[in-house]
C-alpha cells in the first residue's frame, strides 16, 4: 500500500529522540520531509542524520514557550514551502501520586503537556489544506490510570477529549485530528519509568515492550493519506496493556 507521503511536509515535535524520532525517520524514509523540535541543540545534528540530508530540519523550541507554536509552523512554511501535518509528542510528565505533586509541577506540565499541544495543533491547523492531519502522542493513562503518573493520569484524559473536540471543528476544513496511546514502548521515557515497575516485563497482551518502529508504523500511518477517513480515533498502540475497548 502506497501511504502517500512523497513530498508532503510534517512537523514533528518531541522529535529528537524517542517516539517522536522513530516517527521522523519513518516519515523521511517514505518520502516525506520533516521539522524536528526538541529543547537541546543537538536537534539539528539529528536532524541531519535524517534522509539525505535535506530532508529534515531541526528547530531548537519548548513546547511550554508560548511561541513555539508559531515558530515552528514558520520554519515549516518558510524552509519547505508547504504543511500537510503534525505529530505532537513532548517528554513525559513528571512521576508522583496526586497525594504529593505540588502545584508548580501541575502548572509547569500543563503549560507543556497540555496547553503547548493545544497552541502547536492550532497553528497547524490554520496552516493546513484539506487532506491535512494531527496526531497527539498521548498515553495508555487516557483510558486507565497509571499508578504513580498522576499527572499524565490528570493531563492525558483531557487532552484526548480535547483532540476529539477539534476533530469535529476541523472535519468540515477535510483535517483530520487522533490520537495515540502508547505503552510500554522502549524509549529512554520507559527506562526512566522501569524504576516504577521494578523492571518487571510488561503486562500486556504480547508480554514483551514494543519497540518504538513499531509505534511509528502506527503513527505515521495515521498521519498519511492513506488513513484519510479515520479521524477523532485514540489508537492504543500498547501490545494488548489495556483492559478496556
Ligand atoms: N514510551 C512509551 O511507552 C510511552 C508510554 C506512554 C506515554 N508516552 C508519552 O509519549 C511521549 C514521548 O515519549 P518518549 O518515550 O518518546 O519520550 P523520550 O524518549 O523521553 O523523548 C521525548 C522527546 O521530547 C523532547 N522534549 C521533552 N520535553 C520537551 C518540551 N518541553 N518541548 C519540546 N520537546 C521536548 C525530548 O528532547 P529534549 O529533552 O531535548 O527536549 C525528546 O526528543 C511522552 O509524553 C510520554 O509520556 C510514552
Amino acid at each position: 500500500m502506497d501511504l502517500g507521503l512523497r513530498d508532503r511536509v510534517y512537523l514533528v515535535t518531541g522529535g529528537s529522540r524517542g517516539l517522536g524520532l522513530a516517527v521522523a525517520e519513518l516519515l523521511t524514509a517514505e518520502g516525506a520531509r520533516v521539522v524536528i523540535t526538541g529543547r537541546s541543540d543537538t536537534v539539528a545534528d539529528t536532524a541531519a542524520s535524517l534522509g539525505d540530508g535535506t530532508t529534515a530540519v531541526g528547530l531548537v523550541a519548548d513546547n511550554a514557550d508560548a511561541d513555539a507554536a508559531d515558530r515552528v509552523v514558520g520554519t515549516a512554511l518558510r524552509h519547505f514551502g508547504r504543511l500537510d501535518g503534525a505529530l505532537i509528542s513532548v517528554g513525559g510528565p513528571p512521576v508522583g501520586t496526586a497525594m504529593d505533586v505540588q502545584d508548580e509541577v501541575w502548572r509547569d506540565s500543563f503549560e507543556s503537556t497540555f496547553l503547548g499541544a493545544l497552541r502547536i495543533a492550532k497553528a497547524t491547523a490554520r496552516a493546513l489544506k484539506n487532506g491535512g492531519s494531527i496526531a497527539f502522542v498521548l498515553s495508555s493513562s487516557v483510558r486507565a490510570p497509571i499508578p504513580g503518573l498522576a499527572v499524565s493520569n490528570g493531563l492525558r484524559p483531557g487532552l484526548a477529549m480535547l483532540a476529539k473536540t477539534l476533530t469535529d471543528e476541523l472535519g468540515r476544513s477535510g483535517i483530520t485530528v487522533n490520537g495515540l496511546l502508547p505503552a510500554y514502548i522502549n524509549t529512554g521515557r520507559q527506562k526512566e519509568l522501569a524504576t516504577l515497575t521494578g523492571g518487571k516485563a510488561p503486562e500486556n497482551a504480547l508480554q514483551r515492550p514494543g519497540e518504538p518502529t513499531e509505534f511509528a508504523r502506527a503513527a505515521v500511518f495515521l498521519l498519511s493519506p492513506a488513513a484519510a477517513y479515520l479521524t477523532g480515533v485514540m489508537l492504543p498502540v500498547d501490545g494488548g496493556a489495556l483492559r478496556v475497548i
